[in-house]
Parts: structure tokens; sequence; C-alpha cells
């Protein structure tokens, strides 16, 4: 590339010897020096290259030295080379103007001094080095620049992507949930009706079947009311969504506690000792957050069912500074790899033999702290517990 190129200066002189003179004492200081012994081998170097002056000799014999200045001002790319006369004591001051006329920058008076002649020349060498480090900062910059632009572009792109990605999201997520709410609400009627058929037949003809036979109607009737939970289930997540958000002060706490009773009449062994930090407020939807923590209670409960003096736990905690309710048990736990499946629909880590359940608990809670503006995660060790964490926006305990 021409900016590569080490800097250089022309001499044109017809004189061998002068050249010489002014070669010797340019020399040895960083740049090149080029000989041309005519104005014509002078335009077939400024052909070749770039210089940084050029030191012009005006009386040649073939083409002088205004002439082949003349010559260099109009090629293209030598228009603003600065030259540089070389010229004799007797120069008259009409030559002079015509030199300048011509776009000459100096004269010098030969026989030159040494330390004059190399400080001139040096003043435009160092000009050449300025303008190149320039033009390289200036393709520099344009490199980053076009770089900068691209990131941009690409950006808006994706920007683009995300939102009509989600848009797309939005128009099937409303579709996949009025598609379950109709299927599920069609399902319950035949549902119900198997299993009224299913009773219908073990009261009134009990007698005309074995042991065999009864077995079957019950786990028929076991299955179809286990449908019938599922159902239930889907409609709750799918109505979800439909309905608006009716915000008021909810006392989370109060709420636990009913939850934490009801749980103890249903089923009183094993008895899970509950302690729920009082006070705990958020401005939420109530029946929704009662959901919410009916699940997470519910699930703490159930997978602490194993261990010798189950715990669970709720309360609040300062997360890098931002206050977050947690829900801890001291239960099965899981492992962690499959944490974030957990919230998704029918997602379950424990066999239904085990524990059972649906599924769609935890889709349901984070779906309603997600539509509050919160967001919900785990942390969980096998057979050591979990610990559910969720935030809502507009939070409060009564320790502050
Ligand atoms: N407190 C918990 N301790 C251990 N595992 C849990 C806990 N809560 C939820 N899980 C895991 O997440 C799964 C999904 O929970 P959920 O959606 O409430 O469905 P379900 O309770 O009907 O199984 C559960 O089956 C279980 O594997
Ligand atoms: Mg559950």
């Amino acid at each position: 590339m021409q900016s590569e190129d080490k800097v250089a200066v022309l001499i044109v002189d017809d004189s061998a010897t002068k050249r010489f003179s002014l070669k010797s004492v340019l020399d040895d200081v960083g740049y090149e020096v080029v000989e041309a012994s005519s104005g014509k081998e002078a335009l077939r170097q400024l052909l070749k290259r770039e210089f940084a002056c050029i030191l012009m000799d005006v009386n040649m014999p073939e083409m002088d030295g205004f002439e082949a200045a003349s010559m260099i001002r109009k090629r293209p790319r030598s228009e603003h080379v600065p030259i540089l006369f070389v010229t004799a004591m007797h120069t008259s001051d009409e030559d002079r103007y015509k030199g300048y006329s011509l776009g000459a920058v100096d004269y010098l008076l030969s026989p030159v001094v040494p330390e004059v002649l190399r400080a001139k020349v040096a003043v435009f060498v160092d000009l050449m080095r300025m303008r190149r480090e320039v033009e390289k900062q200036k393709e520099l910059l344009e490199l980053v620049n076009h770089a900068l632009a691209e990131e941009v572009e690409a950006r808006s792109r994706a920007e683009e992507e995300v939102r009509s990605y989600n848009q797309r999201l939005e128009v099937a997520n409303k579709e996949l949930e009025s598609f379950s709410y109709s299927v599920s609400h069609d399902l319950r009627a035949p549902l119900r009706s198997m299993d009224g058929f299913a009773r219908v037949l073990m009261d009134k003809y009990a007698a005309v079947l074995d042991e065999q036979g009864l077995d079957y109607l019950n786990r028929v009737r076991a299955a179809s009311q286990r449908m019938g939970s599922l159902i239930e289930d889907l409609l709750k997540l799918s109505q979800l969504t439909r309905a608006e958000l009716k915000l008021s002060p909810v006392d989370l706490s109060e709420l636990a506690a009913d939850i934490a009773q009801e749980l103890k009449t249903a089923s009183p062994e094993p008895a899970v000792e509950f302690k729920l930090t009082p006070g705990l407020m958020a401005q939420a939807d109530r029946n929704l957050l009662r959901q919410v923590l009916e699940n997470l209670l519910s699930n703490a409960w159930k997978f602490t069912g194993r261990v010798e003096h189950p715990l669970v736990e709720m309360g609040m905690e300062e997360i890098d500074g931002q206050r977050v309710f947690m829900v801890r048990d001291n239960g099965a736990g899981f492992d962690m790899a499959h944490a974030e499946r957990l919230f998704a629909p029918f997602q379950r880590l424990h066999s239904a033999a085990e524990f059972p359940g649906t599924g769609i608990g935890l889709a349901i809670v984070q779906r309603v702290i997600n539509r509050h503006g919160g967001r919900i995660w785990v942390r969980a060790v096998v057979d050591q517990g979990a610990t559910f964490y969720f935030t809502l926006p507009n939070s409060s305990s009564l320790e502050g």
C-alpha cells in the first residue's frame, strides 16, 4: 500500500554533481532520496510514488524547472506536492515570482547551506508522515464506524425479530388458552357421566360382581377422578390470563395460615410444622395469590411427606438488595439440572406413585407471578428440600 512506502524526497537536476551534493546533505536522515536528471524523469518518478517534496533545479536544458513544475501541477496525484526551487544567486525577482505563481513553496539559494536544507526538507517529511498517520486513523475510524453501524443494524433486526416473535407467541398463547378452555369444558360432561355410571354400577350391582370386577370399577373411578382434577387444573390455567387483575393490599401471611390450616385438617398425618412470618404484604389480586400460595404450600407439604420432622417455612429475605418472598421445605428436593422445566405445564420430577399430582401447579404459580410483574425461581438439593423464591412489586413485611 502506498501509505506503507518509506517517505521519499525527489531531487531534480540535470547535473549529477549537484544531485550528488544535495543527496549527500540529505542522506541518512530517515527518508529516501530519489534522483531525476530531467523534468521528464521527474514526471515518471511521480507516477510511481508519492513524494514529501521536490527539490527542483531551475536551469535545466531540455525542460526548465518552471516548466517541469507546471506540468507536475497538472498531474492529478501531484498537484499539491511541495516544490522547492534550487537556484543560483543571480535569479531575478521576476523569475522568483514566476516560481511562486507555479506553486513553489520556497527558494533555496545554491550552493545550499546544509543545515537549512535539512531543516526545510524535514518539515515536509514530517508533514507527510503526519498526513499518512491521519489517513491511517481515518481508515481505522471508518472501519470502526462501519462495524458499529453493522452492529446497530443487527441489533435492531434482532429486536424486530423478538417483537414479532412475541406477537406470534401471544396470539398462539391466546389460541391455545381458548382451545384448552373449550376442550376442558367439553370434556367435563362425559367424564362426569363415566364416573357417575361407574358409581351406579358399584352401588347397584356390587352383589353380582366378584372382587376383581369391583377392583376394576374402582380403578375406572380413580382414573376418571384423576382426569377430572387434571381438567380442573387446565381450566384454571387457561382462565389465568383472561381475567383482569384486581389489585388490593393482600396479607400473604394470613392467606398462608389459612391454607396451612386447611392442609392440616384435610390430612393431620404427617404432622407438618408450619413457620410463617407474620405481616407479609403485597399489592396483588387476592384470588390469584391464593392459588400461588396454595400450590407452593401444598407442594411443600406433599414433598415433605416422607421426612421425619417435616418443616415448611414462609418468609421474606433480602437478595441483592431486593426483597424476595420465599417458601422453603426440608423435603424430597430435586436435581437443579431440571429446575427450569418445572414451571411448564405437565412437567413433574417425581413419579405419581410416590407423590401424586398433575404437574400444573407451578405453571399456574409462574403465570400469576409474571402477570403481577414479578419473577419466580427455585433452589433445591435432592433429599434436602426446596426453596421457591418470588418477587411481587409493592411488597413489604412488618420488619420493613
Ligand atoms: N417443594 C417441592 N419439593 C420438591 N419438588 C417439588 C416441589 N415443588 C414442586 N416440585 C417438583 O415440581 C413438579 C411440578 O410441580 P407442580 O407443578 O406443582 O405439579 P404437581 O404438584 O402436580 O406434581 C413436581 O412434580 C415436583 O417434581
Ligand atoms: Mg403441585
